[in-house]
């Protein structure tokens, strides 16, 4: 699939900001695929794809493939975007979101503000194989756990509560309770009031300060076998002391995750309500059942959400996103695609030619 600049100009209607980081970036992941077996992952899973990559080789099942490799990412302490040692909500309790989508036979599953629970992939990949479900949530994704032989521990590292005592202690307005100035819906306001944030990732940067390392918020896998079946899953600790109960993209398929086998699989990380709101990875998706190469796709759904980012609390100075997404896509001919709201972006790849990440394509320029 050759898409000439002119088509890509045209197909997805990008501003000029945004073709500028668009355009360098975009041609190469235009090319056809070389097939599986390959593995994409968010910038923080180069273990996962590895992992994976070593499952597609010895023949294992797609799904099988990203689960084994996100695991790996959910296990570590070091990770505050997953699984052990994520960060916590607002009550200091981590609540973990994950989901699967098995291509070969378009069944996923999912879990949502599941706590004690270390690896909520493994638990979402359960749902999808031993109910008639897709999702379930809270207590009774726990009971559901339990009942088919998850361990139950604490996930709060010492880090993580290190960081969230310090955000408590400084009584931060980095909460995401509105101030009745912000309220979005009625009045006259309207979310009038200025963004919280710096230019780009305001939260970001914020975090760094509570000695907590930021990630990317997520980790998203999408595989490929040789033999053109697809899978992917995503899991998350969600947004850093959000409400309880809250529940991000990453559970909510079409949002943070979506595979068709045949024509590919996409996700997301970053900031969930905004991916929620244009039904993210299946945007993606059909995108790329449209004639879009996977960069393009993802590109075109990020626009959607700058497009849509219409409440003044969400928007820098300039009237952009004060908030990052990266959207990952993988193709059934093995071509695959990254693309951020804000530069500076990088994902995992891993296939024939090795492990390594590549840069995601982006629509605005990072100041500085
Ligand atoms: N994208 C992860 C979340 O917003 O929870």
């Amino acid at each position: 699939m050759n898409v000439s600049r002119r088509m890509f100009v045209g197909t997805i209607g990008l501003g000029a900001a945004a073709l500028a980081g668009a355009r360098a970036m975009a041609q190469p992941a235009a090319k056809a695929g070389a097939g599986g077996p390959v593995s994409i992952s968010s910038a923080n899973g180069l273990r996962a794809t590895a992992r994976a990559l070593e499952v597609l080789k010895g023949g294992g099942d797609p799904l099988d493939a990203c689960v084994e490799g996100v695991r790996i990412v959910e296990d570590d302490p070091a990770d505050n975007s997953v699984g052990l040692g994520g960060l916590p909500n607002e009550e200091g309790v981590v609540e973990l979101d994950a989901s699967v989508m098995h291509g070969p036979t378009h069944r996923s599953g999912a879990v949502a503000a599941l706590r004690n629970i270390r690896n909520p992939v493994l638990v979402a990949r359960e749902v999808a194989r031993r109910t008639d479900h897709v999702l379930l949530v809270g207590e009774g994704a726990l009971r559901f756990a339990r009942r088919v032989g998850f361990k139950e521990e604490e996930l709060l590292t010492e880090a993580a509560r290190k960081a969230w005592l310090k955000w408590r202690s400084e009584l931060s307005r980095d909460d995401d309770w509105l101030a009745e100035d912000e309220f979005d819906l009625g009045g006259t306001d309207r979310g009038e009031h200025a963004g919280r944030g710096e230019e780009g990732i305001g939260r970001a940067r914020r975090l760094a300060g509570l000695g907590v390392e930021f990630t990317t918020g997520t980790i998203h896998c999408s595989s490929l076998t040789a033999g053109g079946d697809l899978s992917g899953c995503t899991s998350t600790s969600g947004l850093s002391w959000k409400l309880p109960g809250r529940v991000g993209d990453s559970p909510i398929i079409g949002a943070g995750l979506y595979c068709d086998n045949g024509v590919g699989s996409a996700g997301a990380t970053g900031r969930g309500e905004a991916v929620m709101q244009v039904c993210g990875a299946r945007t993606i998706v059909a995108r790329m059942e449209a004639g879009d190469s996977p960069t393009e796709a993802c590109l075109a759904m990020l626009k959607m959400i700058v497009d849509r980012t219409r409440v003044k609390r969400l928007r820098n100075a300039a009237g952009r996103p004060d908030f990052n997404v990266t959207a990952y896509a993988l193709r059934k001919d093995g071509a695959h695609g990254s693309a951020s709201i804000w530069s500076g972006g990088q994902y995992s790849v891993s296939d024939a030619a090795g492990d390594r990440h590549e840069a995601s394509a982006y629509l605005f320029e990072k100041a500085g």
